[in-house]
């Protein structure tokens, strides 16, 4: 990510900042990381228990003097409450990501979603933080037909996953009107990127289909492809996590927003687009379609525009040709 890219306005007061960002050591942590440390940030502590997440993703900045990783799970209170010494500002990213994962196993979603947030949570208030940014997700929209989504419309959850996020939610209301403590959530819409990982049962589909296309391999695709996604390139996320971390509107804070793009596109035209992008690919196979999966989504994105003062700079389509690039030159192919 260059360095250039500012979503904060007060150098100053940014400067003077420590972060903790749980999870930094994952995709969409570690892209918040680069920011934060590129910045000039005073201090950038990042705990990760590196289950989903990879050192390689902050092996440039593990000999800072600025920088403190600890190997931990934020299911231990202890050490979520020591990662919190002296921190002004928390980005909490940490959580098992997949709906088919929930599905699966939803003790271990739970344990890490529900418990280890909660704990993030209450220890980011017994340390007094500034304010609190976490990632929450679109499947809290669950089975609502309303298309764009809007934040204060959603339906039930269809997974254990949806479950998790919406009780985030729930505790983060809760917690800024028990406590007045500043939480912010934000709801993400299919995030995707340079250094999201293809491997696991659980990929998503972007490094899933550009690994085929790359391998001249076909992809699966579930279902007739025709289900439709907001895709956000993972700047826009980043710019998101600031700008909610910073903002100074009096009524930002205590409230959940949805970051995307605000475009849809579906499945196999997102494919199609990768293919002209890298000249090749081959046609993918489709099989059924997954268990707790939505159709359609689409987000409005108003909210985060006016209180936040989210702009989501990079489109769908030059984020995937970015990510295209950037797996290219990973692997030596450019
Ligand atoms: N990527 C998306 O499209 C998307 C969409 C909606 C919401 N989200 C949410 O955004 C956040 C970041 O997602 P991501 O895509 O970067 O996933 P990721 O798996 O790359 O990052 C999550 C990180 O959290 C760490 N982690 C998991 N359990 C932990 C625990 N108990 N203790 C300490 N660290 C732990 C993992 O090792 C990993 O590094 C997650 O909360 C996820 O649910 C992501």
């Amino acid at each position: 990510m260059p360095s250039l890219l500012q979503f904060h306005s007060d150098s100053v007061k940014f400067q003077q900042s420590k972060f903790l960002v749980t999870g930094g050591a994952g995709f969409i942590g570690s892209h918040i990381v680069d920011y934060l440390m590129q910045n000039n940030a005073a201090e950038v502590v990042v705990i990760d228990n590196l289950s989903e997440g990879y050192k390689d993703n902050i092996v440039h900045w593990l000999n800072n003097p600025r920088f403190k990783f600890i190997d931990g799970d934020i299911c231990n209170y202890d050490t979520v409450k020591l990662a919190m010494q002296g921190i002004d500002y928390v980005s909490h990213q940490a959580a098992l990501g997949s709906v088919p994962r929930s599905i699966k196993d939803p003790i271990s979603t739970n344990k890490a979603n529900v418990s280890g947030f909660l704990n993030v949570l209450n220890a980011a208030r017994e340390a007094n933080v500034k304010r609190m940014v976490f990632a929450s997700s679109s499947s809290v929209y669950g089975d609502s037909p309303v298309l764009p989504k809007v934040e204060n419309q959603i339906g039930q959850p269809l997974s254990p996953y949806a479950v998790s996020k919406r009780v985030n939610e729930l505790y983060a209301d809760v917690f800024y009107k028990t406590y007045g403590m500043e939480v912010i959530g934000l709801r993400y819409f299919n995030i995707f990127g340079p250094r999201q990982n293809p491997d696991g049962p659980y990929a998503a589909v972007v490094p899933l289909f550009i690994r085929s296309i790359l391998n001249d391999e076909p992809p699966f695709i579930n279902g007739d492809g025709g289900q439709t996604r907001d895709f956000t390139f993972v700047e826009n996320a980043v710019q998101a996590n600031i700008r909610a971390l910073f903002t100074s509107h009096p009524d930002a804070a205590g409230k959940i927003y949805n970051v995307a793009v605000g475009e849809r596109v579906s499945i196999l035209e997102m494919y199609q687009i990768l293919r002209d992008f890298s000249g090749r690919g081959v046609e993918p196979n489709h099989r059924a379609s997954r268990e707790g999966d939505i159709r359609d989504s689409l987000a409005n994105i108003s909210l985060a525009k006016n209180l936040l003062g989210y702009d989501p700079e990079v489109k769908m389509r030059e984020g995937l040709q970015r990510t295209l690039n950037a797996t290219q030159l990973k692997h030596g192919m450019a």
